[in-house]
């Protein structure tokens, strides 16, 4: 059985709205879309009188060829941010479904159900060590109508990935039940690999990638689903007419080039270097109390009064993020490895600080 078929009845009955682009495409005269045929003086040339092509099919394809999946198992979207709110919006019923997320994790899991309306079973990350509850996990689905998982790895804040048997494990066991969804945001930070190639095995697994992080390209708002080609479908179906403006076509296909990747890869181990240093310098620290090891871009630590540092810290003009209301997370702040001389002055006023 597939997994779609758990997910809301009504979306699978829906019949989307079909957008002009994705009706006809372009012709030599396109007068379907109320589209002005003039260019604006302000457009750099992108053609962005024209509404974009609701899925970029080169960018689509190009994502399909490096994950080594078929182009009909991607989804390009507005930041992970929206393909969370798509997979919820699908799967859980408002009033009635539920999702079970790993707390402490990323706040827009628990945001998003609560704007849909689904339950949220809350199975906290185990102290300290912060791994999973794997157990607790399953256990937590068999007794509500949960629908969705959220497995975040690595975790924000915590910095910890989830080996690959563990989400197999966790695939195999709600096969049928519900969608496993691995958010691998900081995934190219982190030496363990990432649950792609186990989208050949489960049907019931997504995976979501950004190009916020790794790829430095947060302000155009990119992001991707990978999964089972029926559950693109479904939430293509709920997809937004035209959520990949020209521009973000454009700038991520470019990212995504041969060469670029391989500067950005350089990039990307300067800053595991610099987070591995970071982590080596906040250690060595008087007021530092722990800090985790991270395989992500930040790293979490711990004081005596976490917001009273964060409170000194913005008043010197550095932002970190505050953590501590978080469960299990008292007194604790996160960082987001920055440039040396960022890094510097957030070390320095550390050293500086006295209760
Ligand atoms: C774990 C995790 N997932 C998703 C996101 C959202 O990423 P995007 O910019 O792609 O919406 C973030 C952003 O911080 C994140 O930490």
């Amino acid at each position: 059985m597939s997994i779609v078929s758990i997910a809301r009845e009504d979306i699978r009955q829906l019949k989307p709205y079909a957008s002009a682009r994705a009706i006809a495409g372009m012709a030599p005269v396109t007068l379907n879309a109320n589209e002005s045929p003039f260019l604006s003086p302000a457009d750099p040339g992108l053609g962005l009188n024209r509404y974009p092509d609701p899925q970029p099919g080169e960018l689509v394809q190009r994502v399909a060829s490096l994950f080594e999946l078929a182009p009909e198992q991607v989804l390009v979207g507005r930041g992970s941010d929206e393909g969370i709110d798509l997979i919820l919006r699908a799967f859980c019923r408002a009033g009635q479904d539920a999702m079970v997320q790993c707390p402490p994790t990323f706040g827009m899991y628990a945001i998003a159900a609560r704007i849909q309306g689904a339950g949220i079973v809350d199975v906290p990350l185990i102290s300290d060590t912060f791994k999973l509850d794997e157990t607790g996990v399953l256990a937590a689905c068999d007794e509500q109508p949960v629908k969705v998982v959220f497995l975040c790895s690595p975790n924000n804040p915590t910095g910890n990935a989830i080996d690959l048997d563990t989400v197999a494990r966790i695939c195999e066991s709600l096969a049928g039940r519900a969608l496993v969804v691995v958010d691998e945001a900081y995934g190219d930070f982190c030496d363990t690999p990432g649950a792609v190639t186990l989208l050949q095995r489960f049907d019931n697994l997504a995976v979501l990638r950004t190009l916020s992080k790794a790829y430095a390209l947060a302000g155009l708002r990119c992001g991707l689903v990978l999964s089972h080609p029926e559950v693109i479908s479904l939430l293509l179906r709920i997809l937004a007419p035209y959520p990949v403006p020209a521009q973000t076509a454009d700038v991520v296909l470019r990212a995504l080039g041969e060469a670029q990747r391989r500067e950005q890869q350089k990039v990307v181990s300067v800053l595991i270097d610099s987070r591995d240093n970071l982590f080596k310098q906040l250690k060595n620290i008087k007021i530092v109390e722990k800090v985790w090891p991270s395989e992500g871009n930040f790293l979490l630590f711990r004081v005596a009064q976490g917001h009273d540092l964060w409170r000194y810290l913005a008043d010197q003009q550095v932002l970190v993020r505050d953590v501590s209301h978080y469960p299990g997370l008292d007194n604790c702040l996160r960082v987001s490895v920055g440039a040396a001389h960022e890094n510097a002055r957030f070390l320095s006023l550390l050293e500086d600080y006295r209760p």
